[in-house]
């Protein structure tokens, strides 16, 4: 492809919840066998209060103005957890997938966690979601276990995925303390 991408890809912070939470709403629909959170607890809670608090992030991509697709990396706050992201809510409107904005977002979301100094980021994938699998195992993630029956939809289980991507070279426990 040549040219400039027909979509602008940004962090979202507070002052977009009004239109991201309607695309929330629109891939919890759409798919809840992707997502762990279902359409009356996102009406209840509302995950667009997370949204930029940093180091944590969440990017939305823009075609003409309007929200098109969004992507969260969560940082805990603990002490010893704050090595590491978990990548969480990607989704593309469905006019706008293969287009490459699922993947953009994801690369911007694995850009700040190397400018963070994360360790590794994780996610986790329903097995058999072809598409989101595809994306990131081509972007280096490694399935490391599987949960089998994850999720629970209208009496239907699930098994989901857990994969992750190494940044950094570790130093192990045992290796720093052999004692
Ligand atoms: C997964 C999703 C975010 C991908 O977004 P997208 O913008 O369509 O993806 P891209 O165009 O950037 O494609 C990136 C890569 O994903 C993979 N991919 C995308 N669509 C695919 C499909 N229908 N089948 C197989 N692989 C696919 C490919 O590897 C592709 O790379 P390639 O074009 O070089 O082969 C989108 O399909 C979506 O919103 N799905 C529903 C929500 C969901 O399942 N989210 C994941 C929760 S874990």
């Amino acid at each position: 492809m040549s040219g400039l991408a027909p979509w602008l890809i940004r962090s979202l912070t507070q002052d977009d919840v009004a239109v991201f939470q309607p695309l929330r709403l629109e891939a919890l629909r759409l798919h809840p066998e992707a997502f762990g959170a279902s359409v009356e607890e996102e009406l209840m809670e509302g995950s667009g209060r997370m949204i930029g608090a940093h180091p944590s992030l969440t990017l939305g991509a823009f075609a003409d103005g309007v929200l098109i697709g969004s992507a969260g990396l969560q940082v805990p706050v603990r002490v010893k957890q704050r090595h590491r992201g978990n990548l969480f809510g990607i989704f593309v409107t469905p006019a706008w997938r293969g287009r490459g904005v699922g993947r953009a977002m994801l690369e911007g979301l694995l850009a700040h966690a190397r400018d963070a100094g994360l360790r590794h980021v994780t996610l986790s994938v329903t097995s058999g979601n072809a598409a989101a699998r595809a994306l990131y195992r081509h972007s280096g993630f490694l399935t490391i276990g599987v949960e089998p029956d994850s999720l629970v939809i209208d009496g239907t289980a699930y098994d989901e995925e857990r994969m992750a991507l190494r940044l950094t070279g570790y130093v192990t426990g045992a290796t720093a303390n052999p004692h």
